[in-house]
């Protein structure tokens, strides 16, 4: 494993439309950890692979200890509403409250390439939501109310 450079707003990576991954191969598991290890050594909840100048559709999140790698990530349901603050790795030192689902579902492949589905509420569905996001280019800054510098970075989650 190794540690990827996160991109910050502005790099031209970071408003592309990510491609799907064709096959889930040890090239693909490779950058599922290389991201996985660089959002650890980040302390964010979840990172994309165009943030780290891949572009494809593969994210990592880690929320309550458990440990998400998903590949090819489509949001099948949603429901309720929830206003929070997000960060984002890619955009460090702010903050903004976006408008995201309660609860989703999301259909994705594992790291050995077999489909899964998995349920996040909370938190959990608002990181669904903002790392799937980065596939189709958009920062949580397009879309956020409340943009703000933090003033206590030790409180808040990036992504
Ligand atoms: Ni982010």
């Amino acid at each position: 494993m190794a540690l990827r450079n996160i991109i910050e707003d502005g790099h031209p990576s970071l408003g592309m439309v990510c491609k799907p991954v064709k096959k889930v191969g040890d090239h693909e598991r490779e950058i599922l950890d290389d991201l996985t290890e660089t959002m650890r050594n980040a302390e964010g909840v979840g990172l994309a692979a165009p943030q780290v100048g891949i572009l494809r559709r593969m994210v990592v999140i880690e929320v309550d200890d458990q440990l998400y790698q998903l590949v090819n990530p489509v949001i099948t349901e949603s429901e309720g509403d929830q206003f929070e603050y997000e960060g984002c790795l890619s955009v460090p030192g702010m903050r903004g409250r976006v408008h995201r689902p309660a609860k989703v579902k999301v259909s994705a492949l594992d790291r050995n390439g077999e489909p899964r589905e998995y349920e996040g509420e909370g938190l959990l569905a608002r990181a669904f939501c903002h790392e799937l996001d980065h596939l189709d280019g958009i920062l949580y800054n397009s879309k956020c109310e409340d943009y703000e510098r933090i003033t206590d970075p030790v409180e808040e989650d990036e992504e």
